[in-house]
Parts: structure tokens; sequence; C-alpha cells
């Protein structure tokens, strides 16, 4: 059996799970992590016993043996110079989303990957999700017609939309919409987006970094399907990092509704209250079964490497969705619609707005 040796960059929380996911797999001949927090390459390096534990991420790119790297490093502007770094160094990477901040960046790591001939992708987890692979194949074998429309609202515990509001001014829509932006075009494929319409409303997270709490986005379709995507972060505590979305699919021969508020499963403690345990967006490992759709996605890519099959998420892909999600954060600060793809000018006022909201 082929197997080869793998490396997690940036261990906190999806790091923590890809190694562990590794950890457990025949695929993997020997695993390297990096982590800069050294209290927390420790904990991680008790987790999974890798091959080598480093502080530096040069050392993985150095290092020949290694040739699937997953880069799950934060704040989010680490993304860019580590995947291209890591790119030129020859290796196959799955980097978390945001593929990067800036959409000359992803079209620089496309290039880069393209050219060496390079497994590239981006952690879009949602595609794992199997009531989403469900949608897939409903629309793909004719069971709901043609598609009319997609809905999908998406909530978040405020302590997650805390922990990303503090670390990147980046909005709902670009950190959490982005899940659903990236599956409904793939849902969709292959019409394409052409036109997007945001509104934000603040409430809790304003104070944090001036962020919106809520933002929906109506996204028009070039065959003239409607999509209509909410994203919020300030749910109140109901397990760490809980997550409830909702999803509404019609088409000319049927409808499918989707309910994943993960509130199937509840654990009610004296000392904590209600919980809904494994509702978190990547999932978690429990024991022998991982309960989620990080696990999966995980051992999908490196599959997709070993047996030289295409990843799940196109990078291209990936820069359609940042670009839809960019002209949602313009049309919020305008109050307009906004057409895609984007044109020069309102390429100049993204750079503005980005300019005025760094000074702040
Ligand atoms: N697919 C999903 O469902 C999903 C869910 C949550 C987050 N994410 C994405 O995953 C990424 C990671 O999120 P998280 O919640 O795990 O973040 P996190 O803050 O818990 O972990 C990031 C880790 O990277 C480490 N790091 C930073 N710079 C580094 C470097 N140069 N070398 C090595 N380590 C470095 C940090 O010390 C930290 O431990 C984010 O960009 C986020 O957008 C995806």
């Amino acid at each position: 059996m082929k197997q080869v040796e793998v490396a997690v960059i940036g261990t906190g929380w999806c790091g923590g799970i890809r190694a562990e996911t590794l950890s457990r797999s025949a695929l993997v001949d020997k695993l390297h992590i990096c982590e800069i927090r050294p209290e927390r390459l420790a904990e991680v390096k008790a987790l999974t016993r890798p091959a080598t534990a480093t502080l530096d991420y040069q050392d993985i790119i150095n290092n020949q043996s290694i040739s699937v790297v997953y880069i799950c490093t934060t704040p989010e502007p680490t993304h860019f110079p580590i995947a291209r770094d890591c790119l030129k160094g020859g290796k196959q990477v799955l980097l978390e989303k945001p593929i990067a901040m800036e959409l000359w960046e992803a079209d620089e790591l496309i290039t880069i990957a393209r050219r060496a001939g390079l497994k590239f992708t981006i952690g879009y987890s949602q595609r794992f999700n199997p009531k989403i692979a469900y949608a897939k194949k409903k629309i793909t074998d004719g069971t709901l017609g043609r598609p009319v429309s997609v809905m999908v609202s998406r909530n978040l515990s405020r302590s997650l939309g805390k922990k990303i509001a503090s670390r990147v001014k980046l909005s709902p829509a670009a950190m959490e919409s982005t899940h659903d932006l990236d599956f409904v075009f793939w849902l969709l494929e292959p019409a394409k987006p052409v036109r997007v319409y945001s509104q934000g409303s603040y409430g809790y997270m304003q104070a944090v970094n001036g962020s919106y709490d809520v933002m929906w986005t109506t996204v028009t379709m070039d065959n003239g399907m409607l999509v209509v995507i909410g994203g919020g972060w300030n749910l109140p505590p109901s397990y760490p990092n809980y997550c409830a979305t909702w999803i509404e699919i019609t088409g000319t021969e049927g409808a499918l509704i989707l309910d994943d508020t993960q509130r199937d499963n509840w654990l009610n403690t004296v000392q904590e209250g209600t919980r809904f345990p494994m509702s978190t967006m990547p999932g978690e490992q429990v024991d022998h079964v991982f309960a989620g759709q990080m696990g999966p996605e995980t051992i999908h890519f490196l599959e997709s490497c070993i047996l030289d099959r295409p990843v799940m998420v196109a990078p291209e892909h990936a820069r359609m969705v940042m670009e839809t999600y960019t002209a949602a954060d313009l049309s919020a600060a305008r109050n307009e619609p906004i057409d895609l793809p984007l044109s020069n000018a309102a390429l100049s006022a993204v750079a503005d707005m980005k300019a005025a909201s760094r000074a702040d």
C-alpha cells in the first residue's frame, strides 16, 4: 500500500482535528506537525505522536520526504505566504479558507500550483456534510427538476464569532457565508454568479471589532436562479462553537429542505445546562468515529494526492467565492448591487474600502 509523509502547519482547533485524523490513518507513513505556540505544539504532539514537531514551518518545506501539507494557521493573512512557500517547495496543499486576503494572491497561488502540477484545494468542509452531498446528488440526478432558488441561513455561537472577529477584520459574509456560497455555487454548476446585493446589521459584535452581527446576501446567477444567504455570529452559547444551519432548495419538480440546526443531540447537565454536542462546523472525533465533515475531508485530500484524483474544491472555484463575498462587502458598504465579475472601478472601490477599514 502506498503511504505518504504529511504535515499540518498550525495545530490550533482545525489543525488539531486534521492532525488527529491523519495520525489515525493507515495512508500516513509519518506525520509532522508545526505550531508557533509551544504549549499547543506539546499538546498535539502528545495526542498524535508525530515523527517530528517544529515551531518553524520552513522545517516542513525543507523536508523533502513530506509531500502533502495541510495549512491551518490564523490569523488569515498567514494563509497566502505559507501556502505560496509550500507550493514553491513542491508540496500538495490543502489550505483552510479563506484562500487569501487579496484576489491577486489567490491568482498567484492558483498559477504556482497549476504550473507545477500540484494538487491545491481549499478546506470548504461543508461539501463533506452528508446533507449537502445529498442535495448535490438530488440536483444532479434531476429529482428537483431545474433549480429555482436556494436559501441558506447559518448562525454561529458568539464565542466563536468573537474569536474570529478579534483576530482579523473579515465580515460574516467572508468568514461564514463563504462556506454556503461555495457549496451553493457547486450545487448550481455550471451557473455563475452575476449580481450581488448585501445588507448587514449591527449588534453584539460591533463593540468587539466594528463588525456586523449578521449579513444577508442575495446573489443572482447567470441563468436567473436566486440564491439568498444569511450568515451570523451572535448566538448565545449552547456548545462551544455551536453552529445552526437551515437550507431550502426549490426546483421545478421538487423541493429539498435540510435542517442542519444540530439540535438532535441534547446534553443537559446541572453545571452547564443545555448543550448540543457534535454541532460545530468541522465536527469532532468521538472515540472511534468522526462526527462531522473535517475528518472525511482530510482523508479525501490525502486520497486525491495518492491516487491522483481531482480535488473536491478547485481553487478557481474558491477564487469565485472570494470575489462574491468581496462584492457582498462592497454592496453592504455602498447600499447598492454589485455586478460580477468585479469591474476595475469596483476593484478600486474595494481597495479603498479595505484601506479605510485598516485605518479605523
Ligand atoms: N472548515 C471549517 O469548518 C473551519 C472551521 C473553523 C475555522 N476554519 C478555518 O481554519 C483556519 C484555522 O482556524 P482555527 O479555528 O483552527 O484557528 P486557531 O487560531 O485555533 O488555530 C490556528 C493556529 O495556527 C497557529 N499559527 C499561526 N501562525 C503559524 C505559523 N507561522 N506556523 C505554525 N503555526 C502557526 C496559531 O498559533 C494557532 O494555534 C481559519 O483560517 C478558519 O478560517 C475552517
